[in-house]
């Protein structure tokens, strides 16, 4: 199988896999007998480093990386790594990753397999530098399929995401409608697609949460809310969040999330690439009318100023249907919307020119999930 393997984080593989589609969008990739390794194809060296550079649920490309599963016979294993080795010359010194993923395969140890993969490198006349190498050589054991990936390494690896003040909580103006900065990247990333591909819009920003992570990803935005304070608080986390970093790509302001195609700059029109959107619900955050129509009203806005590839993803809160960590909703399926109807909703996207393409459940306590729809833009009659 030609390609390189992507090595996903743990918190959601299936959205992080969606992620990764979305980021690389000519690329083909295809799921493996692990929940966090794919094999990807037709992209550059380069599309793969952007993505890295803003992804929320990628850790790492293995380039030309391969498959081993695992029938307890290192010299197998080892043989396998040698080919690899001597079809993937590197320039510099090196040094092997190795880590576990989804526990461990019984019988195998990373690091003696790391120690002999070392020696391999030695024989090949590399030289090793555990500290700062040229190149990394990544070797992910992976309990649940009992398999076993490597190649050369692009990106971190088992770094978990980091963004300015990992928690919402730490910005200087939180709310508890704050969303998670992992989940705010992923949305943002899933409805835009590549950085370069044109400005996002968060029509009710409230504390900021997705502008802050697409301004941090360099992409160009506009976040808006109804209420001031929101706007001034939001402002002062953008600017905070930025603080010993370049200026901020996005800006916010006050507006009604219903009046986009007035409130937009002229560049913006017809060019938005992507929207997010956190609408308001519950006793935490008041909406300017009825939930429903507000946003049915909110989509129709954004369509008028979306370019024809444009993507929304808008996220919901729902009744618990377990974790769904490793497979997307299908659209079919029933899911229990704290407020309103998933089917009525989901007819309200296509009248509004939004198609529903994926859905994932979030899970984030007994008694609450939060859904991430994505729609496309599809042109009205
Ligand atoms: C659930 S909160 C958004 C939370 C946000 N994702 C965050 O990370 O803080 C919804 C926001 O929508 C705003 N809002 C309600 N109606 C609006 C409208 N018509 N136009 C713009 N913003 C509106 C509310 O003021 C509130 O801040």
């Amino acid at each position: 199988m030609g390609g390189d393997v992507a090595c996903l984080r743990g918190w959601h593989p299936a959205l992080a896999k969606a992620e990764l589609k979305t980021l690389l969008p000519n690329a083909e990739i295809r799921s493996s007998n692990a929940p966090r390794l794919v094999t990807v194809s037709d992209t550059t060296s380069e599309q793969q480093q952007a993505a890295l550079l803003v992804a929320s649920g990628l850790q790492c490309f293995l380039t030309g990386g391969r498959f081993h599963a695992w029938a307890g016979n290192q010299s197998k294993l080892l043989e396998e790594v040698e080919e690899y080795l001597s079809e993937h010359k590197v320039e510099g010194s090196v040094a092997v990753v190795p880590w576990r993923q989804e526990g461990k395969i019984k019988g195998c140890s990373t690091s003696t397999l790391a120690g002999a993969i070392g020696g391999i490198l030695h024989r090949m006349g590399y030289s090793i530098d555990l500290e700062k190498p040229d190149h990394r050589m990544g070797l992910v054991a992976d309990g649940q399929s009992e398999s076993l990936a490597y190649g050369w390494m692009q990106g971190e690896g088992t770094a978990s995401f980091t963004s300015r003040g990992r928690r919402a909580s730490e910005r200087p103006f939180f709310k508890p409608v704050s969303l998670d900065p992992r989940l705010a990247r992923l949305a943002v990333n899933l409805a835009a697609g590549p950085v370069n591909s044109g400005p996002i819009v968060d029509p009710m920003t409230g504390t900021g949460g997705f502008i802050i992570e697409a301004s941090l990803s360099g992409r160009e935005g506009l976040g808006l809310d109804i209420n001031s304070e929101m706007v001034q608080g939001a402002n002062m986390n953008l600017k905070w969040a930025h603080e010993g970093l370049e200026p901020p790509t996005c800006h916010i302001k006050r507006g009604d999330a219903t009046h986009l195609p007035h409130l937009l700059p002229v560049p913006y029109m017809g060019k938005v690439a992507g929207f997010v959107l956190d609408p308001p619900y519950g006793r935490n955050s008041h909406g300017s009318m009825e939930n429903e129509a507000l946003l049915e009203a909110v989509l129709c806005s954004a369509h008028d100023v979306a370019n024809p590839s444009a993507g929304f993803v808008v996220i919901l809160p729902i009744h618990p249907m377990g974790e769904r960590i490793h497979e997307a909703v299908e659209l079919n399926e029933s899911v229990d919307l704290l407020h309103g109807d998933w089917h009525g909703l989901q007819s309200m996207m296509v009248r509004t020119g939004w198609h529903p393409t994926s859905a994932h459940v979030e899970h984030v306590h007994r008694s609450l999930s939060r859904l991430v729809l994505l729609a496309r833009y599809a042109p009205l009659d």
